[in-house]
């Protein structure tokens, strides 16, 4: 039975993931952070099958125990400050989580066992203000945020671990992916959870920032078969992971709306604060390279993936959550 790590189990894409390698027959450890109270919501009900230890991207001690004690032979490190809005509130903190520790656990890696494999949540955010379109592997980045910055920063250090210490490390250049575990801040969460509050009473407008920023997004459960292909394969390398389509939020507004029988133009607010410092106006990827090598494909398109929010949420909420 293959054994793997997972930093950041208790996100959006560790749940997913940790679903998806225990359906495989992988025995799943997760790294999740002390809290005064547990925030397992997202795995709770695959909970008695994982392994849970604590640690942190902070904590070089932790990582190296946690790599110790549950002997991977793969890690796959999701653990992030990922937020991009906040990572212009806490930059240091972003650059500690989302960057440096990927230094972190990557010698950890080298301390403990060069051999396992290893692969690194990289953004689309590091396009930022894209130099051509669609974004491929060899586009140059030009992240517009704390956040994109700490993520070029980790993307390198994980190429680097490759060429100076043979480490199989991939880097996953995903582009935005959505579900119904995303988180409430994210703007397709936002927008389906508000659609759902309206609808069943509890709220009676919605405010967002920028509408006509462009993005490329897929499905979180697609994406993280992408992730595990990844590793299956002879060499180590970088993948861009998207669906080749780019939409407004302002699309997502309509289609989330229509879903709920909804006349968005009654309902919708627009609030500077809401927009951002330097925003990356436009993702859209070419994942052709991992088409003709992992044999990987987005499964759900983007109507689909917005309708299929809006119904749970609407479906949390009259459940009485
Ligand atoms: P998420 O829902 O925000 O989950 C982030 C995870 O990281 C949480 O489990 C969080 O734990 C953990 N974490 C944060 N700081 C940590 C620390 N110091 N030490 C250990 N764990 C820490 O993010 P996601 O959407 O699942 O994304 C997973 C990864 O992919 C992230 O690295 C993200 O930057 C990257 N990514 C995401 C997307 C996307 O569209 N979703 C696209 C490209 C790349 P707590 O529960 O304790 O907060
Ligand atoms: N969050 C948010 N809230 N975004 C809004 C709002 C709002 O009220 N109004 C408009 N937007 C716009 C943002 O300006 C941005 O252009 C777009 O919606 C998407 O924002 P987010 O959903 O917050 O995602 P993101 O693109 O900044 O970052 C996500 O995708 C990255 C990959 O490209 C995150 O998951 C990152 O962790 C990930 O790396």
């Amino acid at each position: 039975m293959k054994k793997a790590l997972i930093t950041g189990i208790t996100g959006q894409d560790g749940s997913y993931l940790a679903e998806f390698l225990l359906n495989k027959g992988y025995e799943v450890y997760g790294m999740v952070r002390r809290a005064s109270v547990d925030r397992f919501d997202r795995i709770q009900h695959i909970r008695d099958k994982l392994h849970i230890f604590h640690g942190d991207l902070l904590d070089q001690f932790s990582l190296v125990r946690t790599i110790e004690k549950s002997e991977p032979d793969e890690l796959y490190n999701l653990g992030a400050q990922s937020f991009v809005p906040t990572s212009w509130e806490q930059p240091v903190l972003t650059a500690e989580f989302t960057g440096v520790g990927v230094t972190r656990i990557l010698e950890a890696v080298r301390q403990v066992n060069p051999k396992i494999k290893f692969y690194q949540a990289s953004s689309s955010e590091m396009f930022g203000k894209v130099v051509e379109i669609p974004q491929k592997e060899t586009t140059p980045f030009y992240p517009r945020s704390p956040y994109g910055v700490a993520k070029v920063y980790a993307h390198y250090i994980t190429v680097n671990y490759r060429e100076s210490f043979g480490i199989y490390t991939c880097s996953g250049i995903l582009f935005n992916h959505e579900s119904p575990r995303r988180g409430h801040e994210f703007v397709t969460r936002k927008i389906t959870d508000a659609v759902a509050r309206i609808v069943t009473g509890k709220s009676k407008s919605l405010t967002l920032g920028n509408l006509e920023a462009e993005r490329d997004w897929g499905f979180a459960g697609d994406y993280v078969e992408a992730m595990w292909m990844m590793l299956q394969q002879p060499e180590p390398d970088d993948y861009v992971i998207g669906t080749g389509e780019a939409h407004t939020v302002k699309e997502v507004v309509e289609i989330a709306f229509e879903r709920a029988g909804l006349d968005w133009q009654k309902y919708l607010l627009v609030d500077k604060h809401f927009f951002r410092p330097s925003e990356v106006d436009q993702l859209v990827g070419d994942y052709s390279k991992a088409k003709a090598k992992l044999g990987w494909e987005p499964k759900v398109k983007f109507r689909e993936l917005i309708e299929m929010m809006v119904d749970a949420d609407i479906a949390l909420y009259k459940s009485g959550a």
